[in-house]
């Protein structure tokens, strides 16, 4: 295959769990050592429209803490279990080959709630990951690079005034103001003055605001988020629908969700979860039409690991007004859920930018819990928008 037809996937957060479990899955696939479940854009008939392969994507990264993809690898391995050492060994090489493509930078740690002195000015920061973006294309004769957003949860700062129209962001970056401009907003803004495709799987602000938005329309590049609808939330947005096509009043919603990964304990810290809380709380009321009771939590359990409960409790009302009750227990991996739906993204960012595409990308709104570009949770309504795109587009292709 030749260069041409290659595709860089860089994230932001590389070597977290899920950035690993995606690179892992990758090259994986790319063997032809994985079935392709829990992929989306593997079944009928997404598989038809001209995606890339697994092994056409390039990876590179920078992440905050020291480290590699293949220690990375080895230590989700031994934390959480979920691939196994062989399967580990039969990619080492292909995460070996791409550790050069990694980076390590500190710098890109700030909280806009306590931002620390001493940081590189933000243009300064901007500058380097766009410089990054480039060399590695250019190290790879790369046609396109996608920038996937898989950091921890930072804490979002107040909607202002700044965030609405690019000339007041880049005021703000010229600044230096790190108590208003997230890093986040940093990646998303390099990856889109790049022309790079951008995927925001966080709950961070990534290229929500007004003005990034604004950018990408400009610049002619697609990008999606925010927050990966991975678990307790997808349940709700195909459950919650059943209650309203059979008329059953849901009285309270209550979800509390166990986890003891690194993002269960950057949600222990109640400014970080705030973001988290708000995707996961609008969905009822919008699917509904109304807001059910209900509290969602979210409890760190070191011991868990990556392994997620969440426990739903529904109580709702039917005919003659009896109360009813549902209630229902969800334990998955937290990677093994996202990393797929990762890779799915990049896919169709991709073919879209291949396509010309700009801007949002709602027929991608059933892998958000909160899918820009369109107020539609529910996710069987979500999915059929995707299916709607993927026809059209292979009508297109004759
Ligand atoms: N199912 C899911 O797990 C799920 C679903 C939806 C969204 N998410 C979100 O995806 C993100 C990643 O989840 P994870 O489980 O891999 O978390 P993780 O803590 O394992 O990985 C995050 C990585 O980002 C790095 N990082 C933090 N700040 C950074 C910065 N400013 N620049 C570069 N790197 C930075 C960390 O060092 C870490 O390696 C989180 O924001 C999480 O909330 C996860």
């Amino acid at each position: 295959m030749g260069n041409r037809e290659r595709t860089g996937v860089w994230i932001a957060g590389a070597l977290g769990d899920i950035a690993t479990t995606v690179r892992v899955g990758a090259a994986a696939l790319g063997r032809g050592l994985a079935p392709h479940t829990g992929l989306v854009s593997a079944l009928p008939p997404m598989d038809r429209l001209d995606l890339l392969p697994f092994d056409a994507l390039v990876f590179g990264g920078c992440d905050i803490h020291p480290g590699n993809p293949v220690e990375a690898a080895e230590a989700v391995c031994r934390r959480s279990r979920t691939y196994s050492p062989d399967l580990l060994d039969a990619v080492r090489e292909d995460l070996m080959a791409s550790a050069a493509d990694y980076s390590v930078d500190p710098d890109m740690a700030w909280d806009v709630s306590r931002p620390q002195p001493g940081l590189p000015p933000l243009e300064m920061l901007v500058e380097r990951v766009r410089d990054r973006l480039r060399r590695f294309a250019a190290n790879h004769g790369l046609g396109r690079v996608v920038v996937v957003n898989l950091i921890s949860v930072e804490t979002l700062p107040a909607e202002i005034d700044g965030h609405r129209d690019l000339e007041a962001f880049e005021a703000l970056l010229a600044a230096d103001r790190k108590d208003q401009v997230t890093p986040s907003m940093v990646y998303a803004y390099a990856a889109l003055r790049e022309g790079c495709p951008h995927v925001n799987f966080t709950p961070c602000a990534g290229a929500s605001i007004p003005a990034l938005q604004g950018l990408a329309e400009q610049v002619g590049v697609p990008h999606c988020g925010n927050d990966g609808k991975t678990g307790e939330t997808l349940l709700k947005t195909a459950l919650a629908p059943m209650f309203a096509a059979r008329h059953l009043r849901v009285m309270s919603w209550e979800g509390f969700n166990l986890l003891g990964n690194e993002d269960g304990r950057s949600l222990a810290d109640p400014g970080r979860r705030a973001g988290k809380l708000r995707n996961k709380g609008r969905v009822l009321e919008e699917v509904l039409g109304y807001a059910p009771h209900g509290d969602v939590a979210i409890h760190y359990v070191p011991s868990l690991g990556d392994w997620k409960t969440a426990w739903d409790l529904v109580h709702f009302a039917g005919f003659l007004d009896v109360p009813m009750t549902l209630q229902l227990t969800w334990q998955g991996s937290d990677s093994i859920l996202a990393a797929p739906l990762v890779l799915d993204l990049v896919r169709f960012a991709d073919f879209a930018a291949r396509r010309g595409e700009s801007g949002l990308m709602p027929h991608l709104a059933s892998f958000f819990k909160d899918p820009m570009g369109t107020r539609e949770h529910a996710l069987w309504s979500q999915f059929q928008a995707l299916l709607r795109y993927t026809e059209r587009h292979l009508r297109a292709a004759g």
